[in-house]
């Protein structure tokens, strides 16, 4: 089993070297700032993040729907999913204790019945083959270093006809808003990150991973070599974030 590199605290830009295990420092990660992720979230975006996971839900769910939410985190993709309509919303997530949070909150929500969070990786996921009608994830694709595994396993799951979305903070194509982007994902977040969470590189690790990241058409370009047809590409708040909608098409 892999264990959490100890150089990445100072320097999270040697995590994109080739020896580094960067799934093992993500997963310790999370689990240290479960606690507070969701305040910090909430901070970062001005409130708009919730907006954006109940606009990628209702892209993909329809009434009665089961849905995968790939890096559930505390699950608040999960709930909009069910907001949106869905019948069972299944989490998965490799970090303990965001899984363990995801299961309070779904205990104080009373929607236990139609929920099930575990623990799980994106790139094995625990599901037949085409056994769910949606599969979703919110600013998790970035973290995944093998991301052609993890949609894979999203093709593989879906049925036919099956919805995709993906919420990500992709890496910003040159442009006006560029610099003040970096700016603000360099300097801003990772002192509120520090402040709240107490975790000295979390919000560091957050703008080297968006530079390494997939440009929003790279990322489409992604899908459809998955082979996916992809219906949406959306750019929300100052194009900081991107919204991917695909289908798997139904051959038969
Ligand atoms: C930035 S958080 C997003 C959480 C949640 N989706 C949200 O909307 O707030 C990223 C989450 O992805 C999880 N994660 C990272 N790599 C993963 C993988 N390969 N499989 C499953 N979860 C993963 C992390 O543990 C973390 O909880």
């Amino acid at each position: 089993m892999s264990t959490a590199p100890d150089r990445p605290t100072s320097d999270p830009e040697a995590l994109f070297e080739g020896d580094t295990d960067r799934a093992a420092y993500v997963r310790q990660m999370f689990g240290e700032i479960s606690h507070r992720y969701d305040l910090v979230n909430r901070i970062m975006t001005v409130g708009q993040d919730q907006s954006w996971r109940r606009l990628a839900a209702a892209q993909i769910v329809r009434p009665g729907a089961t849905v995968l939410d790939a890096g559930t985190g505390t699950g608040d993709l999960a709930f909009a999913c069910l907001q949106a309509g869905a019948s069972r919303v299944l989490g998965i997530d490799v970090a303990g204790p965001m899984v363990e949070r995801a299961r309070e909150k779904s205990h104080a929500r009373d929607v236990e019945a139609s929920t099930g969070f575990s623990l799980g990786d994106a790139t094995r996921l625990p599901l037949p083959d085409a056994s769910v009608d949606a599969w979703c994830s919110a600013f998790v694709v970035r973290n995944i270093p093998d991301l052609p595994a993890a949609l894979a396993e999203a093709w593989r799951v879906l049925k036919p006809g099956g919805r995709l979305a993906i919420l990500e903070i992709p890496r910003m194509e040159p442009g006006l808003l560029r610099p003040f982007a970096r700016m603000h994902f360099r300097y801003v977040v990772p002192r509120i990150g520090r402040v709240v969470t107490g975790h000295s590189s979390a919000y560091r690790y957050l703008p080297v991973s968006v530079d390494h990241f997939l440009a929003p058409r790279e990322l489409t370009e992604l899908l459809r070599d998955t082979g996916f047809m992809v219906t949406q590409v959306r750019m929300l708040m100052f194009r900081t974030v991107a919204m991917h909608v695909a289908v798997k098409p139904d051959v038969s």
